[in-house]
């Protein structure tokens, strides 16, 4: 009887100790995509802008389940009569959001050299173009040209999740499934997903290039 108490309290000891492991487990790794639903893409759903005056393979390539988006400094803006710095980028269209929690996730490569440069950025805002523009500068990642948000990223693959609750007019990012960033929104408006390289206002490199795979969109 004895005995049998004691094992039946080792057994129920182990089992606490157990349940706190994975319960420590699953707080460990929670990760920024529980809770949402993911919508599927396809090709239809990427819109590409490029130098007008350019071919799209001049400065964009598809191989292999990755997007390269490359662009110059004196390249040309996306249309001739716009007075915007150059890009090449591929907008999430379809999905064009005014309320609700959304979120973007996608891998990205910038190799050394590129700087001065939006690789990711949520367009439309109540005023004013877009509401997140997160950057590189020198390998490191802004907000816009302020806030630091992710450092040493150049030549490796990293994870960028963005969650952005208009409701809340909140923005989280994350950078391998590490919360990185919190900031206000700009307020509803048009809002949609974009990344590839869009040249900063200032201090851009030469030549700049981001590499994506694995975009998606999701929602709660
Ligand atoms: C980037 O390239 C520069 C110049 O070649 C070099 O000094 C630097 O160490 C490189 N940075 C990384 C992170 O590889
Ligand atoms: C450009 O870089 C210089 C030197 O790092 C800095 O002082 C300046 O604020 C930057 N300008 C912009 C618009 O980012």
């Amino acid at each position: 009887m004895n005995i049998m108490n004691s094992t039946c309290y080792k057994g129920f000891m182990l089992l606490v100790f157990v349940g706190f492991f994975f319960i420590d487990f699953h707080l460990c790794n929670a990760d920024p995509t529980d809770g949402f639903t993911q919508i599927p893409l396809s090709q239809k759903n990427f819109k590409l802008q490029k130098p007008y005056d350019k071919p799209l393979q001049q400065r964009y390539s598809y191989e292999d389940a990755i997007r390269s988006f490359w662009v110059y400094d004196k390249d040309k803006p996306f249309k001739p009569d716009s007075t915007t710095r150059p890009r090449t980028e591929v907008r999430v269209s379809g999905y064009d959001y005014s309320s609700g929690i959304w979120q973007f996730e996608g891998y990205a490569f910038v190799p050394n050299g590129t700087s001065g440069v939006t690789i990711v950025q949520i367009h439309g805002a109540a005023v004013g173009a877009t509401s997140l523009q997160l950057r590189i500068y020198n390998g490191d990642m802004r907000y816009y040209k302020y806030n630091l948000v992710a450092t040493n990223l150049y030549d490796k693959w990293f994870r960028v999740n963005i969650i952005h609750d208009v409701d809340k007019g909140k923005i989280t990012v994350f950078i391998e499934g590490v919360k990185k960033f919190v900031v206000k929104d700009q307020g509803p408006g048009d809002l949609y997903f974009k990344c590839g390289v869009y040249a900063a206002p200032a201090n851009s490199s030469n030549y700049m290039e981001s590499r994506w795979k694995g975009i998606k969109l999701y929602r709660k």
